[in-house]
């Protein structure tokens, strides 16, 4: 079976690290069809649209997207994107690596992050000189889609189940709806909870992250949290990150585009490499994926190594290092 995946690079190291992942994708034998498009600063500049229609409707139509990074249209690029493929859910990783300085070299969780509504669902208003307002909207079906797919997941990748991370004890409402539904999906597949306030979870996750496994969060909080559990890893250089719809993902690294060092080869690839290796998995290619996952690892820890990471490689040659090893 052919798989169509979309690929778009957009701007800066995006041009370079996402040509790396398909360079790692090729040398494995899958059905891939690959067709670029493109988004971002320059075809903004060019075309005066930073997400033309074309790129658009390829990824809402292709098996998967690979997305690079866009630079200051990132917004207009990125959030249409998500939308293409219906993502509701955002899978964050967040792995320190052996062999790379992390503030604790312990943490291995994943974030499950609500991706449509909460506060970031668009409805903000300005009521007068001094008061604006924002609605927060939470559905049960928004909510119930995300938690059918954290039961999933934790099956698949035999976890025991997962902590709801949530502040329903202030947001009685909204987030008492968010916890009450995905505890309800969870009794209903035979999955187990825990609950965790999420402010409590920020001094717990620093302190002991272990403790840690699967973590499903509303959007604000999944956004702040992971990228908190960012820190504890070494930054957001290596972190991958899925978008996954219902038909569809789009899978991209977290990082931008890195201006300070675009255009010079030492980007380094491997947040987008395990991004596509997340993708492997998404379409069912499990062994692979996990063999690019490893083989990102070794390189990580053995070298070469890009300069972000204390070396002197090049993108080329760190791309090179991880096909030699698969
Ligand atoms: P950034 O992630 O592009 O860079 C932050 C720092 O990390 C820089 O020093 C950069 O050199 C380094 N870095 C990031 N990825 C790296 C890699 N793969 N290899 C080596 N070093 C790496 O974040 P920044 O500087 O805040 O944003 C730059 C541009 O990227 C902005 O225009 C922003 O809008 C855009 N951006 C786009 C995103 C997206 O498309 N999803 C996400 C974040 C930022
Ligand atoms: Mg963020």
């Amino acid at each position: 079976m052919t798989h169509e995946i979309a690929v778009i690079p957009g701007d800066g190291i995006g041009q370079e690290v996402t040509p790396a992942a398909v360079d790692v994708l090729e040398s494995l034998e899958v059905g891939f069809e690959f067709v670029e498009a493109a988004a971002g600063d320059a075809v903004e500049e060019a075309t005066g649209e930073a997400l033309p229609q074309e790129t658009y409707d390829l990824a809402a139509s292709a098996d998967a997207t690979l997305f690079g990074a866009a630079g200051d249209s990132a917004a207009d690029v990125i959030l249409p994107l998500r939308t293409a493929v219906d993502s509701f859910v955002n899978v964050r990783p967040a792995k320190a690596y052996p062999g790379i300085e992390a503030v604790r070299p312990e943490t291995d969780l994943v974030f499950l992050r609500e991706n449509t509504e909460g506060v970031y669902a668009g409805h903000e208003d300005r009521l007068n000189e001094n008061v604006s307002t924002l609605t927060r909207v939470v559905t049960d079906s928004a909510t119930e889609r995300l938690a059918e797919f954290a039961c999933d997941y934790v099956s698949r990748n035999d976890h025991d189940g997962f902590t709801i991370a949530h502040k329903a004890n202030v947001m009685r409402e909204t987030d008492g709806r968010f916890r009450d539904t995905v505890k309800s999906v969870a009794e209903d597949n035979g999955v187990e909870t825990e609950e965790v306030l999420m402010d409590a979870f920020a001094t717990h996750v620093c302190l002991d992250p272990e403790q840690f496994d699967v973590v499903v969060c509303p959007n604000l909080a999944g956004d702040v949290l992971s990228d908190l559990a960012a820190g504890l890893v070494g930054g957001l250089g290596l972190l991958p990150s899925a978008n996954i719809g219902p038909d569809r993902g789009l899978f991209e690294p977290v990082h931008g585009t890195a201006p300070d060092i675009a255009g010079e080869g030492v980007a380094n690839p491997a947040a987008t490499v395990i991004s596509a290796a997340m993708m492997l998995e998404y379409l069912g290619y499990d062994d692979q994926g996990a063999a690019v996952t490893e083989a990102v690892e070794s390189t990580l820890a053995e070298g070469p190594r890009t300069p972000d990471l204390g070396g002197d490689a090049s993108t080329e040659d760190v791309t090179e290092a991880i096909i030699d090893r698969l």
